[in-house]
């Protein structure tokens, strides 16, 4: 802690490394004490916004000079995470990782057993979840107002041009991306959809690149059994034109909810005098404005990250979870991984994964 702030360093400075700074900045008990990048210009570049700050091209010389930093944002390329995370863990530092946590299982768990054993917290951003119709479907699905759930799918139409996948090396590689539009994209609509209607039983799945020229899948679907017994569909692309809202559809025995990018689209509940199905008024808290990633990812607002920024402060000094856990943030990714796998095989796949 630096003048009663949570001190905060971001590694990796390249798209998403920005925004940490700025919710860091933005966040009133955390402090930004340290950049750093393999390519020290861009942590150089992103200093001069930030008060100069000093800037590393190596993360284990950042963790041992810069004694102020608790918490390490990892920002680097998806599978790079671990590393980042596993090193300021055995440092004594907390991990505020980007999505998705990591792309395998056992880099997973090796970031939650260190950072466990370690006695230091794992978080990891997932900003849809702080969204405010995020927060009401998911109470919705929990007092059964829907009653028995019968489907919940999740459709992810984006695009990302050509120049997208060549604008930095680990793009829609297996290696360092860990999957295309699944594990990169559409990695924020499964975790909504799990948080909001619970965990997957069994997948059924395709995928593969169907437009772009790239090794890993530009767009999937998959046929879900949840643990509740209700069905479900993902639909996930990054090759249509235009790229389209990211739609949830919630269907039980009494009831719809549909909601998408900017916000509620139909609340219906069963009417037994009027023998049909009604529009219900439904009170959402405020969020801001919608921005969508759908065609552009660099279309995103800040206020995602700046909730998480606070809400992962607040876990170090209350000592409790973060928001997004990494053993949450860890489910998302094991249904993707299940999702590949049937593709791959043919094959019906169960979870959880082995
Ligand atoms: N939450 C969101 O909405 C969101 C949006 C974009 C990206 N992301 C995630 O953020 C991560 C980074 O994505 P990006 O688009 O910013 O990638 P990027 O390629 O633009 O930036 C990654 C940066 O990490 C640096 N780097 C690589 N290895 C490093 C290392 N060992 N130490 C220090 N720096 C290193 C690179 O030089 C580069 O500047 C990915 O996991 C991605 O999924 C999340």
């Amino acid at each position: 802690m630096r003048n009663g702030k949570v001190g905060f360093a971001v590694v990796g400075c390249g798209v998403i490394g920005p925004w940490h700074a700025k919710a860091i900045s933005l966040a009133p008990q955390a402090e930004l004490i340290a950049l750093c990048d393999i390519e020290i210009v861009k942590a150089q570049k992103l200093a001069a916004e930030h008060g100069n700050v000093p800037c590393y091209s190596d993360h284990r010389k950042m963790l041992k000079n810069e004694l102020d930093i608790d918490c390490v944002c990892a920002c680097v390329p998806s599978g790079l995470h671990w590393r980042i995370a596993v090193d300021a863990a055995k440092a004594g530092r907390h991990v505020l990782s980007e999505k998705p946590l990591d792309i395998t299982l056992r880099t997973m768990d090796k970031m939650i057993e260190t950072c466990c054993a370690r006695k230091v917290k794992l978080g990891c951003i997932f900003q849809r979840r702080t969204m405010a119709m995020t927060k009401t479907a998911r109470q919705i699905i929990q007092e059964g107002r829907l009653g028995k759930l019968v489907l919940a799918d999740c459709y992810m139409k984006y695009y990302r041009s050509p120049g997208y996948y060549r604008s930095a090396g680990w793009r829609g590689t297996w290696e360092l991306d860990g999957g295309g539009a699944l594990m990169n994209q559409g990695v924020h609509g499964i975790d909504q959809l799990l948080y909001v209607a619970g965990d997957v039983a069994v997948v059924t799945a395709h995928a593969a690149p169907l437009v772009r020229d790239i090794p890993v899948e530009d767009t999937a679907v998959a046929i879900l059994r949840f643990k509740s017994g209700a069905f479900g569909v993902i639909e996930g692309t990054t090759s249509v034109t235009p790229g389209m809202s990211c739609r949830t559809e919630l269907h039980g025995e009494n009831g719809t909810l549909i909601f998408n990018d900017s916000g509620l689209v139909k609340y219906a509940l069963a009417d037994e005098k009027a023998g049909v199905a009604k529009d219900v008024e439904l009170k959402i808290a405020e969020d801001e404005p919608p921005k969508s990633t759908a065609s552009d990812p660099k279309a995103l607002s800040v206020l995602g990250h700046l909730i998480q920024v606070m809400d992962m402060a607040d876990a170090i000094v209350e000592d409790r979870e973060p928001m997004v856990s990494g053993e949450e943030a860890r489910k998302a990714v094991e249904l993707i991984l299940a999702i590949y796998k049937s593709a791959k095989t043919g094959k019906t796949v169960k979870l959880p994964l082995r």
